[in-house]
C-alpha cells in the first residue's frame, strides 16, 4: 500500500470517533494564544465539520486529486484573507499527531512520518500562497 493510502486509513480509524476534531482543536489551540483568539468568534460545531473535510482534501491531493481544494484553502487562509501566519501550520501538524496518536489504534512512530511526509507538499502550497 502507498503513503497516501496508509495515510487514509489512518484517517478512517481515527476521525469517525466525534470527539476526535474536539480534541484536535483544544491541542491546537493550547499550543499558542494567538491561536486561541482566532477562533474565539466560531462555532465550533460547524469548525469541526469543515476541518474534516479540508484533513480529507490534504490526503486526497495526495493521492493524486487536482490541488483546486488546496489552492482554495491557500487563499482562505491567506494573509489578504483571514491572515494564518505560515508559522502556525507547525503547530496545527503537531496537534493533528497527538490526536492521532489518541484516536487511531495503530499510530507508531513511523506511521506519524508518513502522515508528516504525505500532508507536507499540500501544507507548504498553502503557506507559500500567504503573501499573495
Ligand atoms: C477556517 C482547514 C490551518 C485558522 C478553515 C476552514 C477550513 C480549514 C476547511 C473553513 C473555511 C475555508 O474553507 O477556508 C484548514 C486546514 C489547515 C488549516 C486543512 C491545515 C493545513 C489553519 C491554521 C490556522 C487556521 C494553522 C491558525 C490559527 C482558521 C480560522 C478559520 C479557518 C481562524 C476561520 C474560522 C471562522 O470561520 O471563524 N480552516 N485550516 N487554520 N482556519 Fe483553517
Amino acid at each position: 500500500m502507498g503513503d497516501a493510502d496508509l495515510v487514509f486509513q489512518s484517517y478512517g480509524r481515527a476521525c469517525n470517533n466525534p470527539s476526535f476534531f474536539e480534541e484536535f482543536y483544544s491541542k491546537f489551540m493550547g499550543k499558542s494564544p494567538d491561536i486561541r483568539a482566532r477562533f474565539v468568534n466560531t462555532n465550533m460545531e460547524a469548525q469541526r465539520g469543515l476541518l474534516r473535510s479540508g484533513v480529507l482534501w490534504l490526503i486526497m491531493h495526495a493521492r493524486g486529486m487536482s490541488d483546486t481544494k488546496i489552492r482554495a484553502l491557500g487563499e482562505s487562509h491567506s494573509k489578504k484573507q483571514m491572515n494564518i501566519n505560515p508559522m502556525f501550520y507547525s503547530f496545527w501538524l503537531d496537534a493533528l499527531m497527538e490526536t492521532l496518536e489518541i484516536y487511531d489504534p495503530d499510530f507508531s512512530a513511523e506511521l506519524e512520518k508518513t502522515w508528516r511526509s504525505v500532508l507536507r507538499p499540500s501544507i507548504e502550497t498553502i503557506q507559500n500562497m500567504y503573501d499573495q
